[in-house]
């Protein structure tokens, strides 16, 4: 008890430390929709958060698709003390609009990433809070959609974490605190990596729909996933973007394919990303999805007086700096959801959706230039005028709901134009 009086949550950086919640509300009841690997654990990472501040919260509606994910939660949660009703269990893609209107007060939004700014407008719209999953939007449309709604979610006061992680990771949040006061001097340059292992795919089955086959692979096909670059990497240039201060103001990169055989993904992007505001700084993305290659997923600042390297601090040339203590839970996981419970029952602000968006845009940025092997300014997605502002890619979230989808091409975009060398 007296561990989670003491316990804080850590808001942009500081240390918010609170008494218990107990007492301060009512029982906070959240809804789940998408209930696979991530929206079970963030279901059982809300309770926890529950559990930690002292605080009366459960799970009492669930959304899915598929009636097995959601039998699988309903039991994942009842060994976890929150029973779900079969009553409050809706199956289908309007599922999200009556967890929304079966009277929660926060929404765990973990269905594949192009449905989230659908989801997350409607949740705004019925002032609900939010925790959501990262990324945040497939295409520049979405991601502006989902930062409009986010200044709404401000206008309503409600509550808006997304999970990126790192920004609630105690570590990262001390890393930050000794960058802020100077410890490495003026950053120079940099690079993010997330490279590693192919991800599943699920081969088509005789009798399976359109809807079945791109549902059952949505992490293969960049119309749901936004590909790699953004679904996975974007914990990576989060820490970029937070780390800097700013978003970069142009992307210039290169990417392809070499392995993948199914979906419309690349393998591998590595995007030069450009800070004209920062000295001009660069820093370089690297990420790469293929068996049996070299694997490293971290971040790494250089500064003029040290280096940062994930959640290590180092002076040149290489004597490490220890980190403040922050306060908070030691799973960031599990932290997202103090951060989110503290700041609905204590009535402070917190919202995360502008930053979020920001970050799934600087990752589409990279993957726009790579597949069309132009440079692409951050002002290019994220306003409708840019260049790509009007990007929006199909099916939408809402053909989907509709049921009438046409399934996206299994072709990779490949830059330039048709050209052989010049014979001499
Ligand atoms: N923060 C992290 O570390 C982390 C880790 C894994 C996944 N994720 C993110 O979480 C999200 C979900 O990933 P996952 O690994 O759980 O995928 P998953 O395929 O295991 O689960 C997604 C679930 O959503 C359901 N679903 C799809 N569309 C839906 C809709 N419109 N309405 C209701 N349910 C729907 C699917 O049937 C499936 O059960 C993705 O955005 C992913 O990038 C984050």
């Amino acid at each position: 008890m007296r561990g989670a009086l003491a316990a804080g949550a850590a808001f942009g950086g500081l240390t918010i430390l609170g008494a218990s919640a107990r007492g301060q509300g009512k029982l906070l009841k959240a809804g789940l929709v998408g209930c696979g690997g991530r929206g079970r654990g963030a279901a059982v990472n809300f309770l926890e958060a529950g559990k930690f501040l002292n605080t009366e919260v459960k799970i009492a509606a669930l959304a899915e698709i598929d009636k097995a994910a959601i039998e699988q939660t309903r039991k994942r949660l009842t060994e976890d003390g929150s029973d779900v009703p079969e009553s409050a269990c809706f199956v289908g893609f309007d599922g999200y609009k009556k967890v929304i209107d079966s009277g929660v007060d926060v929404v765990l939004l973990a269905t594949p990433p192009v449905f989230r700014p659908l989801h997350f407008d409607a949740c705004v719209k019925a002032a609900k809070h939010v925790f959501m999953e990262k990324p945040v939007c497939v295409d520049p449309v979405g991601g502006q959609r989902l930062i409009a709604a986010g200044e709404e979610a401000t206008k309503k006061n409600l509550c808006v974490v997304a999970g990126t992680q790192r920004r609630h990771d105690t570590g990262y949040l001390a890393t930050k605190k000794l960058l802020d006061d100077g410890a490495i001097g003026a950053i120079w340059g940099g690079a993010v990596y997330w490279c590693g292992a192919s991800s599943w795919i699920k081969p088509r089955q005789p009798g399976w729909t359109d809807i079945e086959y791109i549902m059952k692979n949505w992490i293969n096909f960049v119309e749901m996933s936004g590909d790699h670059v953004i679904e996975q990497h974007v914990h990576n240039i989060d820490v970029m973007v937070w780390f800097m201060g700013e978003v970069p103001t142009l992307a210039v990169a290169v990417g392809g394919r070499a392995r993948r055989k199914t979906g419309n993904q690349y393998d591998f992007f590595s995007v030069d990303y450009q800070f004209a505001k920062k000295n001009n700084v660069h820093i370089h993305s690297l990420s790469r999805q293929v068996n049996g290659t070299w694997s490293r997923e971290t971040e790494e600042l250089i500064g003029d007086k040290g280096r940062i390297l994930a959640k290590s601090v180092f002076l040149h040339p290489r004597k490490r700096v220890d980190l403040p203590k922050i306060e908070g839970h030691d799973n960031a996981y599990v932290q997202e959801h103090v951060a989110l419970i503290n700041a609905i029952v204590k009535g402070k602000p917190l919202n995360e959706a502008q930053q979020v968006a920001e970050s799934t845009l600087v990752g589409i940025m990279g993957r726009i230039s790579a597949y069309t092997g132009q440079p692409v300014r951050f002002t290019d997605v994220s306003k409708p005028d840019g260049t790509f502002g009007k990007l929006a890619f199909s099916p939408t979230a809402e053909d989907f709901e509709k049921g009438q989808i046409k399934l996206p091409t299994e072709e990779i975009p490949t830059p330039g134009v048709p050209e052989e060398p010049k014979a001499e």
